[in-house]
């Protein structure tokens, strides 16, 4: 039988093993805080803002709290109806509009806020959340371009100075198997990792065709999935779990970022339906990730390293040295168990912060991107150093946050994509033809 390990026990084992696996907060349901109460408000509530409000009260069920729902915000009437209907709260404690999170932060009670809207929205409501002193759970990817993602380290460090947990929705690190092969990995049971592969490759999740006389703000938040500017295109908005792996194990971010991409099938929006990019982690470290969205195609979701001795799939088999590390315990579902996690942090008053994670996370999936799109090398100074004197640092996706609330959105045309390269290629001169004595290939 699996001795239960506590959370400060695995913590003071991370803590001998190293930094780079601890850059979460990790363990099972110990040291309960029976018969406490919790207030939490959702922002965003869709499918992921209403699943996540679920596990967060299965967690408290597992560990004796009671987590009572005391608010909602979303930008439209219909996704606030379900969720009231759903969870049966007084519909006066929800609130409607693009300013729906600034209504509820200013009247709610709720001590943590579970935030879910498209990734676009995300440094506004993260800055507002932690400006207004609450726990954060916060969705996966945090933003769509660079400045974005600072601004969610620099509420990172607000939360730190106030003492309030961060948790992201980034579940493989509060999950069993990956913890335990992230600790093998720590102690060298596959030696130095030397390269890898990291792949999303499945279908489109849905797209929302614009109804007659909608809006622009609004067809744009109902079809955010396949607008760049509030999703981040794919890359971001769903392989970034995978790249997530890949920076938890190697313990730093990427160097640099060569990517192809383009659009076959997809249609609406404007985003990309496959990338293929080129990570370059230093050292001579080079993970490929690889992400596709199109059906009907071979599927594959996972991640690969191989190291001097050996190899690991982070979610599956290990090969390579026995070492030895604690045993993990913790909950089936790791959506619930990152809950637990966030619960028990608020109450032992030893706060978790992932923010820094999942903002350099997304940046290394918005680096990808923007190599893609423009055909580029980018590399992480561009995106973080002022001093690297790149557009990119500056370089706000447009309509951005703020517009929505201003009532200023444009929405980009639909099926206009990126073009990598200049203008004046080949297509520019005329028909393509192979030049006289060169060698074709
Ligand atoms: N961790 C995971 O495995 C996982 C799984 C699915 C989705 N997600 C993430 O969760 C987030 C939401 O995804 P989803 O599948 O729930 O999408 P969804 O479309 O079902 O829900 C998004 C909700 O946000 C609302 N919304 C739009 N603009 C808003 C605004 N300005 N303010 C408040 N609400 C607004 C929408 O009306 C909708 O109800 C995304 O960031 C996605 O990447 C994470």
């Amino acid at each position: 039988m699996k001795a239960a390990l506590s959370r400060r026990d695995f913590i003071k084992n991370s803590a001998v093993a190293g930094a780079a696996i601890g850059a979460s907060s990790f363990g099972i349901a110990t040291g309960a805080p029976a018969g406490k109460t919790i207030k939490v408000a959702v922002i965003g509530c869709g499918g992921r803002g209403t699943g996540a409000l679920q596990n967060c009260i299965d967690a408290g069920k597992a560990i004796g709290v009671d987590v009572q729902l005391v608010g909602l915000a979303d930008a439209f009437q219909d996704r606030i109806d379900s969720a009231v209907q759903k969870f049966g709260l007084d519909p006066k404690k929800a609130f409607v509009g693009w300013d729906g999170y600034k209504k509820l932060l200013e009247s709610t009670e709720a001590e943590l806020v579970l935030t879910a809207a498209p990734p676009g929205f995300r440094p506004v409501h993260v800055e507002a959340i932690i400006g207004a002193g609450k726990h954060l759970f916060v969705e996966k990817p945090v933003g769509v371009d660079a400045p974005g993602c600072r601004r969610i380290i620099a509420a990172g460090e607000k939360a730190k100075e106030k003492g309030l947990s961060i948790v992201a929705g980034t579940q493989r690190r509060h999950q069993t198997v990956y913890l335990e092969n992230a600790a093998k990995v720590e102690k060298g049971a596959i030696g130095k990792i030397l390269g890898g592969v990291v792949q999303w490759n499945g279908q489109i999740p849905w797209i929302y065709k614009r109804k007659q006389g909608e809006g622009d703000a609004d067809y744009m938040a109902r079809n955010w999935l396949n607008f760049t500017e509030l999703s981040g295109d794919h890359i971001v908005e769903q392989h970034l779990h995978n790249l997530d792996v890949a920076l938890w194990f190697l313990g730093r971010h990427p160097e640099s970022a060569l990517g192809f991409g383009g659009r076959h099938r997809r249609y609406t929006g404007n985003q990309y339906d496959f990338f293929s990019v080129d990570y370059d982690f230093g050292d001579g470290v080079h993970i490929h990730s690889q992400c596709r969205q199109i059906a009907g195609c071979a599927n594959a979701v996972t991640e690969f390293f191989r190291g001097t001795d050996g190899e690991v799939i982070p979610g599956g088999k290990l090969s390579g040295k026995d070492v030895s590390v604690p045993e993990f315990k913790g909950h089936e579902n790791p959506y619930v168990q990152e809950h637990i996690d966030l619960i028990n942090s608020i109450f032992d008053k030893k706060p978790i912060n992932e923010a820094k994670n999942v903002a350099e996370s997304t940046l290394t999936a918005i680096m990808g991107r923007i190599s893609a799109y423009t055909g580029q090398k980018v590399r992480w100074v561009d995106l973080m150093e002022p001093a690297a004197k790149s557009p990119l640092y500056d370089m706000v996706l447009s309509p951005a946050p703020e517009d929505f609330e201003k009532g200023a959105v444009k929405a980009p045309a639909d099926d206009v994509i990126a073009i990598p390269g200049k203008e004046g290629d080949i297509r520019d001169k005329g028909e393509a033809k192979p030049q006289k004595g060169k060698k074709k290939s």
